[in-house]
């Protein structure tokens, strides 16, 4: 058989197409059928197990934020995942407490989930409760007023509108609190 691929691009063809076909099942299908606990909210009540905590639902206002989050295309430059990279753990900690890396059952009410590819600016995974609604506001009429040099463009009509200001910042703060991994006290809003 492999002396058939060697000579007939036909073979060659038809066996490089199986191999990627198998390969796409086992990294795709396969994983989620293995382990289940990924397609079910994140949830962890015992403290002995590491830290507590638990993904509700969207909100009303959240999901209309999520929806802003769309139309505007923060998901150009922002992404929504801490990869198992120290310097992602790092920047996504919150006073000297490295993140928890993302997992599935974090992302599980999130359609069309957004955890971007470009990371122009930094990742939001973690951002829920990290900056107060004033800093928002600021943050989004003038980045630069806050960030010297930001390249992130102003939003002011996210502030002007007073509902969609209350809507995006409702979802930025609560991205990635599932996990009840900040020092306490840090963590409620
Ligand atoms: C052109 C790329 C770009 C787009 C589009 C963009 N941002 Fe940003 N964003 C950045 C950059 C770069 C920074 C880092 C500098 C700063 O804080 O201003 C940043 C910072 C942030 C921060 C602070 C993160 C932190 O941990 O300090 C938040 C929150 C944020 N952006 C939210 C948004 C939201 C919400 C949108 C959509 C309405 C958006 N961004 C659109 C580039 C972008």
């Amino acid at each position: 058989m492999l002396h058939k691929a060697d000579t007939s691009a036909t073979w060659a063809v038809v066996g490089a197409l199986g191999l990627f076909f198998i390969g796409g099942l086992l990294t795709t299908v396969v994983p989620p059928l293995v382990d289940t606990t990924w397609a079910k909210p994140f949830e962890n009540s015992d403290p002995a197990k590491g830290p507590t905590g638990k993904l509700l639902p969207y909100t009303g206002l959240e999901k209309q934020g999520h929806a802003i989050y769309v139309r505007e295309g923060c998901w150009y430059c922002h992404t929504q995942q801490t990869r198992t990279l120290l310097a992602d753990t790092k920047r996504s900690g919150w006073r000297g407490v490295d993140s928890p890396v993302s997992t599935p059952d974090e992302f599980v009410f999130d359609a069309p989930h957004m955890f971007g590819t470009k990371r122009t600016g930094p990742d939001l995974s973690r951002v829920g409760g990290k900056y107060d609604e004033q800093w928002h506001r600021t943050h989004f009429r003038n980045p630069r007023d806050l960030v010297q040099g930001s390249i992130m463009p102003p939003y002011p009509w996210l502030v002007d509108n007073p509902q969609e200001f209350k809507a995006i910042v409702a979802y930025l703060q609560r991205l990635g609190r599932a996990k009840n991994w900040r020092p306490d006290g840090d963590f409620e809003k």
